[in-house]
């Protein structure tokens, strides 16, 4: 029964409406015109999309900056498009969760355009509000460099206001019990519209103690139990996957003891060691990070991704690891953003060099947890750095080698298509990779099916095993009586390894290779020797063809 749970073997494919596919020719990606990419997304294999936020909103960040929760950004089509858009992906066994952003709004929102004409609107105090410049201000900005404090003052309502992020985004005063009814209100409004659940931005921001007062703010833990109580109320199956950057220590009050508050957050720990271990040929931090998460409720999930729509968040390493990442893969300070992170896709990071790239993402897709695709990383698209901060990596995806890389037929696309060098759309487009059995894109759509053939990984118990080289990792998971081995060498050089499967049951431990012809035997001792090429990486079912045969239903 407990299998039902969906999002533990799922694989989830983020993008932006507005820079997906324009059906219109208004140069804006439009529901309409990703619609007519679901076949495409299906046979790609993904079972859930995760879309940016479409609500209106003046774009000032890219949607997160809503207007109305209850409205399509008529760019991107009507709330009609929106539910024929859910029910075409459900047609197809492909859930939709969509961004749940309720930290702050818009400052063109009515609620706050409310709130600050008026002292005794019903709004005034769903924002947060100061006579005084609290002393501060100009401490705690999400985005240093770009955002000069954390509260401004507002001429009209003649007092100061929060905003965790950039000016035009109020904090809502999640505290108040209106607010947080509202909240509740708006996730049962597209739950109703057929979506599986929520990416809800900013989570530590939203439950945090916020005021001019509030010294050393807390989190309210409690309400995480609240929206998802109320969203399994709605339906049963939907599920919350929480944007936390937190450390380890703290993870427990997200997912909640009892499993009872958030199903899913983003592991940014392992993320970030996982980019250290690939500029540094060091995995020890990365085991430790792995270690450090594992443990969580059986019903919790771990989301795991390489690259997202932000700047890649070093914050967490240290300054001697940072450092390391920021030489290999942004050495340049247009390639770094906010003091801690660089701003760049991941295949130009990693030279463009197939290998990698593929290590890379095999090893995402064999970490515990569900692997989160970003939009683009199937094609092995890159960045434009000069457009500003995150833009830099929002570029649109690049369909063909027609013009605009067949995102839109308009002359003016909303953000510029990477027009020309290695990663322009001449070069880099699903038309030509769909055609090329070698391409990157095949490749992903390979192995996103055997991620989904291996659900070990996504439900089983996993264990580091010891190969005595810092270069490679070995990890084995274990779920319902079968086993799953994979194997990373890290090292621009080839590595041979040794090591014990670990299992200690008696079974048979041949090595069947899931992706090659290339199987392993136990020697006399035991143990298994594998010689691993730069870059190169194994997945193996442990037990033997007999033992295949026999193994439990999934
Ligand atoms: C986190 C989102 O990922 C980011 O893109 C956005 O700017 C902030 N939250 C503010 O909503």
């Amino acid at each position: 029964m407990i299998k039902d749970l969906w999002y533990k073997n799922a694989v989830i494919y983020c993008l932006s409406v507005g820079t997906y596919m324009d059906a219109n020719g208004d140069g804006v990606g439009d529901f309409q015109g990703l619609m007519r990419r679901l076949d495409y997304l299906h046979g790609l294999g993904v079972t859930a999309i995760w879309l940016m936020p479409f609500q209106c909103s003046p774009g000032r960040d890219d949607g997160y900056d809503i207007s109305d929760y209850y409205g399509v950004n008529p760019a991107y089509g009507t709330l009609g498009d929106f539910v024929e858009f859910t029910h075409s992906a459900k047609q197809r066994g492909i859930r939709v969760l969509i961004d749940l952003v309720v930290n702050h709004t818009s400052d063109q929102h009515h609620w706050f355009k409310e709130a600050r004409h008026d002292p005794q609107s019903k709004y005034r105090d769903w924002y947060i509000w100061s006579d005084k410049k609290p002393p501060n201000a100009d401490k705690g900005m999400v985005f240093p460099g770009v955002q000069k404090s954390t509260w401004s003052r507002d001429p009209v309502a003649r007092q100061w206001y929060f905003h965790r992020f950039y000016d035009f985004q109020p904090d809502l005063n999640t505290s108040n019990p209106a607010v947080q009814a509202e909240i509740l209100k708006i996730m049962g409004f597209w739950i109703q519209l057929g979506v599986s659940g929520f990416r809800m931005d900013a989570v530590p921001f939203v439950i945090s103690t916020k005021g001019p007062d509030v010294e050393r703010p807390h989190e309210q833990y409690d309400m995480l139990r609240a929206f998802r109580e109320f969203l399994q109320w709605r339906v049963g199956d939907s599920i919350i996957l929480a944007e936390a950057n937190v450390l380890p220590k703290t993870d427990v009050n997200y997912f909640g003891e009892d499993g009872d508050r958030m199903q899913m957050m983003f592991n940014f720990q392992v993320n970030q060691s996982l980019f250290y271990a690939l500029a540094s040929s060091d995995t020890r931090p990365l085991i430790k990070a792995i270690e450090r998460t594992g443990a969580h409720p059986l019903t919790g999930q771990w989301g795991m991704f390489l690259r997202n729509h932000d700047e890649l968040d070093l914050g967490r390493l240290t300054e001697a690891q940072r450092q390391r990442v920021f030489a290999a893969f942004g050495p340049n300070k247009q390639d770094q953003l906010y003091d801690r992170g660089i701003r760049r896709r991941l295949a130009p990071m990693l030279g463009g060099d197939r290998r990698r790239l593929e290590l890379a993402y095999s090893l995402m897709f064999t970490l515990p947890g569900t692997p989160v695709v970003r939009y683009g990383d199937e094609l092995g698209m890159g960045d434009d750095l000069s457009l500003p901060e995150r833009t830099s990596c929002r570029t649109p995806m690049q369909w063909s080698a027609e013009p605009h890389g067949g995102f839109t037929k308009s002359d003016k696309p909303v953000v510029p298509v990477i027009s020309s060098g290695p990663y322009g759309f001449q070069h880099v487009n699903a038309a030509e990779q769909r055609r090329d059995p070698n391409s990157m894109l095949n490749w992903t759509e390979r192995i996103v099916r055997m991620r989904k053939e291996v659900p070990e990984v996504g439900w089983g118990d996993f264990e580091v095993l010891k190969t005595g080289d810092k270069a490679v990792l070995a990890m084995r998971y274990d779920w319902r009586n079968n086993s799953v081995l994979v194997l990373h060498n890290l090292a621009d050089e080839p590595r041979e390894i040794e090591f014990a499967t670990g299992l200690k049951d008696g079974r048979n431990d041949d090595l069947i290779n899931l992706l090659t012809g290339d199987h392993s035997k136990a020697a006399k001792n035991g143990k298994h020797s594998v010689c691993l090429e730069a870059y190169g990486y194994r997945w193996y079912r442990v037990g033997g063809l007999d033992y295949l045969l026999k193994r439990s239903e999934f």
